[in-house]
């Protein structure tokens, strides 16, 4: 074999190596990603699951799921997100995602659903930076705080007492730390009125992620 043949199936030889080792790093990297996103997906809707107690829905929650841009009308100025619930074809729920601007020691995001008759069917706080032993009685790892809203409506208590007791209202505060729950309750109380002024076309708009 001449000098120059050998170096062209060696070069052949290297080049069928580098393909073969592609090819496999790209399968591997598409296995991943799709593990990674069901995975993702699987965590979303397990932690969507405590804001439907009570609640018979057979949908997958987080593909209904709309994102609002600021100014929406919703508590906060940051996105909002709305995941629409459904049995079969009828809506049964809806969870939002909303920012109380005015806690303590700044923004409390909050996960609250609501069945399709305006009741609360769960609350929980996804990210809030207020005072261990204080404000952060409102996490439910820290707490029963926040359990006392399950089954509340715009009509239970009247506007007048969704308010904590110490400012003449229905709810419980939290010792020395009144600040907080404040926040808590105006943005559950104005996502519910929001719910009522807007049920209809929550329900009727296309998904943020489908195709349109
Ligand atoms: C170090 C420190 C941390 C505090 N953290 C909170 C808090 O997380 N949430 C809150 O509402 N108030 C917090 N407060 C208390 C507020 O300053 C305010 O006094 C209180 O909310 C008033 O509540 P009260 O009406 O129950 O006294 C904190 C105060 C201090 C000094």
């Amino acid at each position: 074999m001449s000098g120059a043949t050998a170096i062209l199936k060696s070069g052949a030889t290297l080049a069928i190596i580098a393909t073969i080792c592609t090819a496999l790093v790209a399968a591997t990297y598409t296995q991943t990603t799709d593990r990674i996103a069901a995975n993702e997906k699987t965590l979303l809707e397990q932690s969507l699951q405590p804001a439907l107690a009570n609640t018979f829905y057979d949908s997958s929650v987080s593909e209904s799921r709309l994102v609002l841009d600021p100014p929406h009308g919703l508590p906060g100025t940051e996105a909002a997100i709305i995941y629409r619930v459904y049995s079969g074809d009828e809506p049964v729920a809806a969870l939002f995602v909303v920012t109380a601007r005015d806690g303590f020691a700044g923004p409390i995001r909050i996960l609250l659903g609501v069945n399709i008759d305006g009741i609360v069917t769960g609350v929980r706080i996804l990210q809030h930076r207020e005072t261990p032993g204080y404000g952060d009685k409102i996490d439910a790892r820290k707490s029963d705080w926040v359990h006392q809203f399950a089954s509340r409506s715009l009509q239970d208590p009247p506007v007048a007492r969704w308010k904590i007791q110490s400012d003449g209202g229905e709810f419980d505060q939290l010792t020395g730390a009144s600040v907080t729950p404040r926040a808590v309750i105006k943005a559950i109380h104005e996502t519910l009125l929001y719910f009522e002024a807007h049920r209809d076309n929550i329900f009727a708009a296309t998904a943020t992620d489908e195709e349109s």
